[in-house]
Formats: structure tokens, sequence, C-alpha cells
């Protein structure tokens, strides 16, 4: 393509990257969250908690207000501190990362699989006497091979912390991620696996997470940590039944989940696997439209596993292809289709590089994928009219910047 030929859009409307599915439900409920007076953590977080433990079938769950907060408590509550080190892929959001930096710890990253999931091999290589735990990332909402992680964390003694950010309602082996099933391999105390549910996860509440584990003391001191350390919650103070008295055990944090969050979580847990059907589906046709180009990668399905479809992530084969990975961008952009990149690795942030000396060539695997990969519009709200536009769009750069 000339740089002269004007290009005439798929769409004339913008498709955003991702949107939210917020319905009369969520809006009823937290509309009655704010008349009812109760608005910080209460009754209905209660209820959402309980309804999250069943639906993974996990034994505790415990909200907090990001998936960042529970990664920071579940370490926290695991006793990572200074001179320890926990591995966590690169391929990742900065967050995985940087808790490990607020506890006084070292994050050392390792590189990535072929489905962009971290692997056994990758972490065993990292593993030295000052490892404590590892973070496997349920990347785009498949999950990692958890067997070999388990068995490597268990053989080590290493406590497993999963960031399931993308990956709720996602399951491994016929069991939810969350579920009591997974990690029981492990001993006690040394697993937890975390949830976002930021604005435009699977399931939203705007801000938000929760952290499930099927360890009793370990869920104790996880919410003792959530809401400064205080052994009585505000509900348990200041409703009908309560007492004022409380005691401070720890030095806490401010990490925990409101019921106006909750309220929105009770009604999107409900919707979650008909989204995830939703997901699924478009997914299906993104892969069966991308099947016949060699330019275009679709992401690397395990079949023993449910993909919770958080993201539809294309790999860009850029040797069959004359622009680069921004310039794909800018010009679905042209067409009207919102895309974005998940993620930049963080051994190439420059924090990463200055304060733990990561440099461009470290992890190989990771930056040549990194350079390549698009995450396409995917979500419950988007019509099977949009979704044929974005495939549109695609094939209409590919086709005027094919080598
Ligand atoms: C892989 C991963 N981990 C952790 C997080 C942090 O989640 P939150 O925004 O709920 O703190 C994100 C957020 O996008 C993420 O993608």
């Amino acid at each position: 393509m000339s740089p002269n030929d004007v290009i005439v859009p798929v769409r004339t409307t913008f498709l955003p990257f991702a949107l939210p599915s917020i319905g009369q439900e969520e809006i009823s409920e937290v509309v009655d969250s704010l008349q009812s007076g109760w608005i910080t953590a209460g009754p209905k977080v209660k209820r959402f908690e309980e309804d999250f433990a069943a639906y993974v079938g996990a034994d505790h769950a415990i909200a907090v207000n990001s998936c960042t907060a529970a990664l920071h408590i579940a370490l926290t509550a695991m006793g990572i501190g200074p001179g320890d080190e926990v591995i966590v892929p690169t391929l990742t959001f900065c967050s995985t990362a940087n808790v490990v930096v607020h506890l006084g710890a070292r994050p050392v990253l390792v590189d990535i699989g072929a489905d962009f999931t971290v692997r056994a091999e990758d972490i065993e290589r990292a593993i030295t006497p000052r490892t404590k735990a590892i973070i496997p990332v349920h990347y785009s909402g498949q999950a990692c091979e958890l067997d070999s992680l388990y068995e490597l964390a268990h053989s080590h003694g290493l406590a497993v912390v999963e960031d399931a950010a993308h990956a709720v309602g996602g399951e491994y082996h016929d069991q939810k991620i969350g579920s009591r099933q997974l990690g029981q391999s492990l001993q006690k105390g040394r697993h937890a696996v975390c949830f976002s549910f930021y604005a435009i996860k699977n399931l939203a509440t705007g801000e938000g997470g929760m952290i499930t584990t099927a360890d009793t003391k370990l869920a104790e001191r996880m919410r003792l940590l959530t809401l400064h350390g205080m052994s009585r919650d505000a509900w348990k103070r200041y409703s009908g039944s309560g007492s004022w008295y409380y005691e401070v055990l720890a030095a806490g944090y401010k990490d925990n989940m409101t019921d106006i969050q909750a309220s929105m979580g009770l009604h999107q847990l409900k919707k979650l696997d008909r989204f995830i059907q939703t997901r699924a589906r478009y997914a299906r046709l993104y892969d069966e439209a991308f099947a016949g180009m060699p330019e275009i990668e679709t992401p690397l399905l395990q079949g023993d596993r449910r993909h919770a479809w958080h993201l539809y992530v294309i790999k860009l084969g850029l040797e069959r292809l004359t622009i680069d990975r921004a310039r794909f961008i800018e010009a679905l952009r042209a067409h009207n289709i919102g895309t974005s990149v998940h993620f930049i690795p963080v051994h190439l942030h420059p924090y990463y590089q200055e304060q733990f000396g990561y440099r461009p060539g470290d992890l190989k695997h990771a930056e040549y994928v990194y350079d390549r990969i698009v995450s396409l519009p995917l979500y419950p709200g988007m019509a099977e009219e949009d979704v044929c536009d974005v495939i549109a769009a695609v094939r209409h750069v590919v086709s005027a910047n094919r080598r």
C-alpha cells in the first residue's frame, strides 16, 4: 500500500478495546446499598464472599479492593519479606512484581512458554536458597500447567500465590481456578489464589479482588490484614448486635471491599458463565477467521483447561508483513478498532532495569512475543457484527501490508 492510498474504514464508529457489561440488576443493587446507609464492608461483602467461594469451590474467600491488594496480602500473610526471592513471569502486569518489591523481597523474573504462561522448567532454573514463593500468572484467562508447578513448589517447599486476575471462571482439569481441589498437594498455608474485578475484567466491580485458599489459618491471617489488623470488622462493631471494642493484632492494611462493590459482584457472578460463553463464542469466530492466515497466529489452547477468555491475543507473523506491531495497531485504529498490548515485559521497564539490573535480551522468548502481540476486542457487550468488523479490519490490514 502506498502512503497516498486513502483508507475506507471498516467501521464508521470506534469499537473500544473493552467495556464492562453492567445491567439494571447491578445498578439497582448499588442504589439499594446507597439507600441502606451501609456503604462500606458489610452484609453484601459477606454474601459475595460466600457466593464466590461456592462458585469456585473454595473453603475460604476474602474480598479485597483489588487483585494487587490480594497478591500483597497473600504474600504478607505467608511471611515473605526482605532477603526473600519470589519468582514471577515477566509477561504480566507490573503489579504482580511490584507487590514483591513492596515487601522488601526480590522479584526474580523468568521467561514464558509457547502458550505465554510460565513453565516449571523456567521456574526451576531460577530457584535459589532464597526463593520463598512463585506467582504463576494465568495469562489471558488460560491456566498455567498447574500439576508441574505444584509438584515443583512442593518439592522445593515454596509457597504458591496464583495470579488469577484474568482467570475467574477458568478451569484446570475440570476444577475451577481457586477451588480447594487445586493445590491440595501443597503444604497447608502455602497456597492462595488472587482474582481481579477491575472495570474490564470478566467479572467487574469497578475496582475489586478476591483471595481464595483452603487453609483456615492463612485465611484468618489474610482477613485480619485486609482491615488494619483489627480483631473486629466494621459490621461486627457497628451493626445492631455489634460491640465497639476491638484489638489490633497486626499492623494491617486498608484493603477491604465495600458493599457498593459487592453489590455489583453479586450480580456479575450470576452472569459470569454466560459472559464467558459469549467470550468463548467470539474467540472461536476469531480462531476460524484467522485459521487460514499465516500472518496471524491465534492463541495456543490447552485441551485440559477451560479458558476464561479474558483476552484474545494474536501474535503477528512479522516476517510476512511489511509493518511492525505499532503500525499494525495504528492501521486497526484507522479502521476504528481499539486494541491493546498485554504486556510490556516487566524486565523491560526502567524501574526494574535500574533497581534489579535487568537488560533487554535477558528473557528472549517474552521479548520476541512482546514485539508481536496484539489484544483484540473481546467482551460480551460486543455484537457479533462487531466481531466481524474486527475480522474484516485485520484482513484489510494484513492484505494491505503483506510482504
Ligand atoms: C495479570 C494481572 N495481575 C494483576 C493485576 C492487578 O489487578 P488489579 O487492577 O485488580 O489490582 C492485573 C490487572 O490488570 C493483571 O492483568
